[in-house]
């Protein structure tokens, strides 16, 4: 067989192990593997290296992706995805591994439903808002960085008495400021599924006062929106309709300094949360989710994602995991409440 393989949409740790693990259980099998660069865009213009034994020695630790990556919608191209079908045959590739999150997932849905491509996806995503599947890699290694980063921020706002606002990462769905917010033992988190009430943040921060905590640490996630709407979001969207987000921790700080009258600082930890190396966790997980992927094209089952069930790596239809968004379980978010008073 010859495999192609490619990596969509916002990079982070892990996709590497995913390449890793596709091309040596392929080789093991005496089959061929092509790295399709920069996601989509690659297939479009026939951009690709053969993977082979040397190619992937050593990116196992390697954050980002060794074949690029690009936020290109076919289907927002003059014929994307006729000439993404005809490159698919010229390059003669028997099967394509499309490693993304909702839209190069989505891509792969429709080029399965549209012209019957062997696809199988893998999902990947800091942001863990993909349904059918219990985590995506990346979200573990980004919710360590975010969880160090908010320790770090504890020593210096507790110095200094300051109120720090910590803007996370995570688009529409509050997944990482739950699980950094959690951990980090941030005393109000705030996320796009619960619109934020300005005045209980404030009520918050003053009952830590009277308790003599002088500082406290506030974690909101960039998709979060205010109660009364003011929104942060620049217009300009991507290929996939995405607004880019950020701006709303820098907001906060500066209501929530007006309304208390505390001195109140911003971070935005920014795309910080999206490099470097993978956690042990990430690394395991896009392993098993590429050593999967790999048997799921050996038994011609395409149209699939690999998925995390429990212990257990699965399969999933391709269109139930890119249906809808998977957001912040709302019993998971009353849990992190207990630590709001
Ligand atoms: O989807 C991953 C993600 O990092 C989101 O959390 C964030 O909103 C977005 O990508 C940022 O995208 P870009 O790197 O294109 O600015």
């Amino acid at each position: 067989m010859k495999i192609g393989i490619l990596t969509g949409g916002g990079d982070c740790p892990g996709l590497n192990a995913v390449i890793r693990a596709v091309t040596r259980k392929a080789i093991n099998n005496n089959d061929t593997v092509l790295g399709i660069r920069y996601g989509w865009k690659g297939l479009l213009e026939s951009n690709f290296i053969k993977l082979d034994l040397d190619s992937i020695s050593g990116i196992l630790p390697r954050g980002g992706t060794i074949l690029g990556t690009s936020r290109t919608n076919p289907y927002k191209k003059e014929n994307g995805p006729a000439i993404a079908k005809e490159n698919f045959n010229k390059l003669g590739l028997s099967a394509l591994v499309a490693i993304g999150g909702e839209d190069t997932l989505g891509v792969a849905s429709k080029l399965y439903k549209d012209y019957k491509l062997p696809i199988v996806g893998v999902p990947k995503t800091i942001d863990n808002d993909l349904s059918a599947t219990d985590f995506t890699f990346g979200f573990d290694t980004a919710v360590n960085i975010a969880t160090e980063c908010i320790d770090r921020l504890h020593t210096t706002a507790e110095s200094h008495n300051r109120v720090i606002v910590v803007e996370v990462m995570g688009r529409h769905a509050g997944w990482i400021a739950t699980y950094a917010g959690i951990a980090g033992g941030a005393d109000f988190i705030l996320i796009p599924e619960v619109p934020i009430d300005v005045d209980e943040v404030c009520e918050a921060i003053k009952r830590r006062r009277e308790r003599n905590k002088l500082f406290s640490i506030i974690v909101v996630a960039e998709g979060a929106v205010f109660k009364d709407k003011l929104s942060t979001k620049e217009e300009k969207l991507d290929e996939f309709g995405h607004v880019r987000l950020g701006g709303i921790g820098e907001a906060l700080a500066k209501i929530i300094e007006e309304k208390t009258g505390f001195e109140t600082r911003s971070v935005v930890l920014g795309h910080i949360q999206r490099g470097g190396s993978p956690t042990a966790f990430d690394r395991v997980l896009g392993t098993r989710f590429g050593i999967k992927a790999y048997d799921l094209i050996k038994e011609k089952k395409f149209g699939r994602m690999v998925s995390l069930r429990g212990q257990d790596i699965v399969d999933v239809s391709l269109e139930e995991a890119t249906r809808e968004l998977k957001t912040v379980d709302l019993n998971l978010y009353e849990s992190a409440k207990t630590f709001f008073k």
